[in-house]
């Protein structure tokens, strides 16, 4: 049993927990994420980590209440557990002084990229950082942002804050010499920018999240196509060449099971209503 020490929302439906699992912290880096377990029948949800503090023996996590499982475990307060986590899981990120790095986070996935940016910022590169959600209301974790980067700029799709879309990174991208490029965040976003670096022949890593199950390598839920080959996004990654990752299949494996999710949280939200059961774990 994992203890949520910290909860707090962060935006509207994007929640923060802070969990006591001094294991997990002990061995955590930035890139790897857990798989959440919040009742014994139900599903393994892969979250990203946001940070992992050795001294308290908790490890920070956010996820977007998308679904199911993701509102089940959004029920869960500060003082109650999680029946399991498991994890770190996948690789760490590789953190180097590569120079001057620009760091792309969308969605939620803005959370684990101050992991990132806060790694990236101590192994003393220059850190130019990019948050970017649908609206205003999404962005989050600004003055976090700020305060580890050497640059800082927001951009939103409808332009609410911030820049109006991501075209403005081309700026960035030519203007400055940038030696490697990291983003987290939504299929489309990952494959926009690494379409924007490809010819600059800027290094780009991207983090895929792909349907997972277990997140050991045995099930093959996870499968991409990067170069050519068939990898396991659990094992292999989560992070990948962005110029190697075939996102259209990504893209199609990850809507697999999209009626199924739609019926799963229909069906939650009509037997409990809002206040869904909450997972007694
Ligand atoms: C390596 C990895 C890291 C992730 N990190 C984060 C994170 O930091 N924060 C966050 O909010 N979300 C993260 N996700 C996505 C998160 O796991 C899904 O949103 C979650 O599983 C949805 O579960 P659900 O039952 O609430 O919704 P569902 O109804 O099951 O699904 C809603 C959406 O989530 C996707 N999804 C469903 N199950 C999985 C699964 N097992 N693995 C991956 N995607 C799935 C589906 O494509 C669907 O579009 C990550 C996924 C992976 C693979
Ligand atoms: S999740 Fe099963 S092999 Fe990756």
């Amino acid at each position: 049993m994992y203890k949520i020490v910290r909860k707090s929302e962060i935006a509207p439906k994007i929640k923060l927990f802070e969990v006591a699992a001094p294991d997990i912290a002990a061995k955590a880096n930035p890139g790897q994420f857990v798989i959440v377990k919040t009742c014994e029948n139900g599903e393994r949800v892969p979250i990203t980590l946001v940070n992992a503090d050795t001294k308290k023996g908790t490890i920070t996590f956010v996820f977007n209440e998308v679904g199911k499982t993701t509102r089940q475990l959004g029920l869960l307060n500060e003082g109650d557990s999680i029946l399991n986590v498991c994890g770190p899981l996948g690789n760490p990120s590789e953190i180097e002084k590569f120079g001057t790095v620009l760091c792309v986070g969308g969605g939620v996935m803005i959370a684990p990229m101050l992991f990132q940016v806060s790694a990236m910022r101590k192994a003393g590169n220059k850190v130019i950082t990019v948050i970017g959600a649908r609206i205003k209301d999404l962005l989050f974790f600004e003055n976090e942002m700020k305060a580890l980067s050497d640059e800082f700029y927001m951009a939103t799709d409808d332009g609410s804050k911030g820049y109006k879309g991501l075209d403005f990174l081309k700026e960035i991208l030519t203007k400055q010499k940038v030696d490697r490029v990291v983003a987290m965040g939504p299929v489309v976003m990952l494959k926009a920018v690494s379409e924007m670096t490809k010819p600059l022949g800027i290094k780009t890593i991207v983090t895929l999240t792909p349907i997972m199950v277990d997140g050991m390598g045995m099930c093959g839920a996870c499968r991409v196509t990067v170069a050519g080959k068939t990898k396991f996004g659990c094992v292999d990654g989560p992070e990948f060449d962005g110029h190697q990752v075939d996102f259209e299949e990504l893209v199609q494996r990850q809507r697999m099971f999209l009626p199924e999710e739609r019926l799963a949280a229909l069906f939650h939200e009509r037997i409990g209503g809002i206040n869904v059961v909450k997972c007694e774990s």
